[in-house]
């Protein structure tokens, strides 16, 4: 199949391992942790930008299978019981809830690792290995100390105490805006985009990943289970501080449509046609799952 006819589903089913082996019963629950479903909000975001920058070759697939991987890699480990300890996650048992939790922290270091062999298999499927070369280290960074894991760290840390306005933004734009960053830059190094676009795309990630965790907050306060796919009520039972525990609902609220439109401020700035990607940052602002 061509690659724009498949959907981004089709895509990161693909790249998945195939469940057999004496280890079957890790890459089961790696499976299943990807598969329980989710909005596909980063390889959705990897792949416009890509588009937007006139990318064509194939190797953006295993980038968004990657991103994906690492993204499930970070909920399954955010819902162990020495994290957030949370039972209901994309609609189903969490990972550690069905598999036990010696298979929730393996699958999560299994999906992280098998991330970066995916990823890697994108040198052969491109013209421009730097590219390839420069999009795993980029994946790396925001994942790791400097990114997502980072930013968990400062959350576990500070849960129980008091945290300020800029020790939270901290943690929001590592734990959550690092990896919407990654997802963007990734699409714009791999289509070849210019080192200023790129930084633009970073921008737009950070922004877009505020607004995103902002609103992940206020679900947890007004949205339901059924909706959400996971447990309301989560932060405050584990006592977190959040946006909204420190700024209140109203100023929430508020702070995500001027996250978004700055965002987009600086989307109307690239080349090109911006409009689905509009749209898409926009109705990530209300989402209400
Ligand atoms: C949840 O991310 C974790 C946060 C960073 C807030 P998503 O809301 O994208 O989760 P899925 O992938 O749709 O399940
Ligand atoms: C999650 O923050 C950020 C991650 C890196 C997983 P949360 O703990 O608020 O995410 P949810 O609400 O469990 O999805
Ligand atoms: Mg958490
Ligand atoms: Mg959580
Ligand atoms: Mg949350």
């Amino acid at each position: 199949m061509k690659s724009e006819n498949k959907t981004t589903e089709d895509i990161i089913r693909a790249w998945l391992p195939e469940e057999k082996g004496l280890q079957k019963t890790v890459i089961e629950a790696m499976n299943y942790s990807v598969l329980a479903g989710g909005k596909r909000i980063r390889p959705t975001l990897m792949r416009e930008a890509y588009r937007l920058f006139g990318g064509e070759e194939e190797v953006i697939e295993p980038f968004m299978a990657a991103m994906e991987m690492i993204h499930t890699y970070s909920l399954v480990h955010d819902d162990l019981p020495a994290m957030d300890n949370d039972t209901l996650r994309r609609g189903k048992p969490t990972t550690w809830s069905k598999y036990g939790e010696d298979m929730g922290i393996l699958a999560g270091d299994s999906l992280l690792t098998f991330a970066f062999e995916t990823a890697a298999k994108g040198f052969s499927l491109s013209a421009y290995p730097e590219r390839t070369g420069r999009a795993i280290a980029v994946l790396a960074e925001k994942a790791g100390i400097y990114g997502m894991a980072g930013g968990q760290v400062v959350d576990v840390e500070k849960t129980g105490h008091p945290v300020n306005a800029e020790e939270l933004d901290f943690i929001y734009r590592l734990k959550t805006g690092a990896l919407l960053e990654a997802s963007l830059m990734i699409g714009a190094i791999l289509a070849g985009a210019g080192e200023e676009a790129i930084l633009s795309m970073e921008k737009i990630g950070r922004n877009a990943g505020l607004a995103f965790q902002i609103r992940d907050d206020i679900l947890d306060v007004i949205s339901t289970e059924e909706e959400l796919g996971k447990p309301i009520g989560s932060d405050a039972r584990n006592e977190k501080t959040t946006y909204v525990t420190l700024f209140g609902m109203e100023a929430a609220l508020a702070e995500t449509s001027r996250l978004t439109a700055e965002a987009i401020a600086e989307l109307d700035k690239m080349p090109g046609d911006t409009g689905f990607f509009r749209d898409f940052l926009k109705k990530l602002e209300n989402r209400t799952k």
